[in-house]
């Protein structure tokens, strides 16, 4: 397995190039199965997950190609029935499910694991198919729906947490060719949940209101190809922005959309890390010392639950105490005791993480466990003294397209190695 090695106490400086959004482009790729033509989607960024998307739509029986940042696919014919190691090992991979109903009127998708950050359930997507009229049965770890006719409804998505992202994502991409017209009311207002809508209605889909929480969707007969481009992704951005500023660097970010990331840049600022926008770029640095912030992870437009580890990182580095609230997922603070190991000082108490700042911090081989868990220690061990080693670090590949030859352009001594 690959490891980080990082020589931390260098300052960030330069311009890096924000990759496509992971979280649009599955749901995107996923929503190509919902016309027999071909369809192209740009800047795809070359990630794990996008490339098991990829193969998932080929188990499938579409044709994909991906190549330089682009996916070509083409699903003539298809089946109902994808891989379960494939499906298995990716959650995001729920999201074919609305599409192959609208199609073939059936799914067979293996139930997607919980992962390291919480249960994960998928009750909320059940519950919008089975307000479209979809029957499911749940065996052997399997997820069968079948339905005659997707019919149009009004339903409720909200959750235990709020809204759900790919279930809001499912049941619309199922709605597009339902009979009749569905209302999704607390759908999510998330920048991907937009941007699937907008390629949706590049396809001859009939979608209004995404991006607030009353989603209405108009059933048509048949959806046609087309091209789309993906949005920039908010949270490598958001990512980037924070290690300049746990750095005290200054970095431009190309490509970045600044009204994806109000609540981010409002924290930074609080925090003591400017984020000014220069025509199409944001450039982040420091103000004076880092400040202590309290943070409270919500739904958007509040702050993403994504961008929770990453902040945590520069946290541990401001004097004082900042109180992180995680309200989305039940277990998002596997990131804490790999930052103990660094020095930093914080404490859980139920879903918040009570962060005493100011301790330097001094590097020590760490483990990564999530996706934005292992951010937040490349993060960290890049403002760290000394050598930090960040093991298992396909859990960022998942995420970060060539983060470590990003990282290096900004001047970052970080280096991709073979654990030991
Ligand atoms: C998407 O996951 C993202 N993944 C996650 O990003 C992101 O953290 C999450 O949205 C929240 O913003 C992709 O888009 C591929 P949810 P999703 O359904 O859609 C509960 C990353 O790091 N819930 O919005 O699976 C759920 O348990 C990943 O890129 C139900 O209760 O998340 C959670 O508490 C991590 N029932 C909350 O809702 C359901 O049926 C939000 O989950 C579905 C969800």
């Amino acid at each position: 397995m690959e490891s980080f090695l990082i020589k931390g106490g260098v300052p960030l400086h330069g311009e890096v190039t924000i990759s496509g959004a992971k979280n649009a482009a599955l749901p995107i790729l996923a929503a190509t199965l919902l016309t027999d033509e071909p369809c192209v989607i740009r800047r795809v960024p070359d990630l794990s997950d996008t490339r098991f998307m990829v193969q998932i739509l080929q188990s499938l029986g579409a044709t994909a190609k991906f190549e330089n940042g682009t996916v070509t696919v083409h699903a003539k014919k298809i089946r109902g029935y994808a891989d379960y190691e494939l499906v298995r090992k990716m959650r995001g991979s729920i999201c074919i499910a609305g599409p192959l109903l609208a199609r073939l009127q059936k799914a067979r998708i293996s139930l997607p694991g919980g992962c390291i950050i919480g249960a994960r359930p998928i009750n909320l997507h059940l519950k919008g198919f089975a307000s479209l009229g979809v029957k499911t049965k749940i065996e052997g770890g399997y997820i069968d729906a079948t339905v005659k006719k997707l019919i149009g409804n009004t339903m409720f998505l909200g959750g235990r947490a709020g809204p759900t992202v790919l279930g809001t994502a499912n049941v619309m991409m199922a709605a597009t060719l339902a009979d009749g017209v569905t209302v999704i009311e607390s759908a999510a207002c998330e920048p991907e949940v937009v941007d699937l809508a907008n390629f949706l209605n590049a396809m001859g889909a009939q979608i209004s209101g995404a991006g607030s929480p009353t989603i209405t969707i108009t059933g048509v007969k048949k959806l046609h190809g087309a091209e789309h481009e993906v949005i920039p992704d908010r949270i490598e951005a958001a990512t980037f922005l924070i290690a300049a500023g746990a750095t005290n660097g200054e970095v431009t970010l190309r490509g970045a959309r600044a009204d994806h990331l109000r609540a981010v840049i409002d924290k930074l600022s609080e925090a003591g890390v400017s984020v000014e926008r220069s025509g199409a770029d944001l450039i982040a640095r420091r103000k004076g010392k880092l400040k202590p912030v309290d943070i409270t992870t919500l739904p958007y437009s509040g702050f993403p639950t994504d961008v929770q580890a990453q902040m945590m990182s520069l946290l541990v580095l401001a004097n004082g105490i900042s109180i992180i609230t995680e309200r989305i997922f039940e277990s998002r603070f596997m990131h804490v005791s790999e930052l103990a190991r660094l020095g930093a000082d914080i404490e859980i108490e139920g879903p918040s993480a009570i962060v005493k700042g100011g301790k330097p911090l001094s590097g020590a081989p760490v483990m990564a466990s999530d996706l934005r868990a292992s951010a937040a220690l490349v993060i960290a061990g890049l403002a760290a003294k000394g050598a930090t080693q960040v093991n298992r670090i396909y859990h960022l590949d998942r995420g970060y397209e060539q983060m470590d030859a990003k990282l290096r352009k900004l001047g970052a001594r970080i280096q991709r190695v073979e654990e030991k």
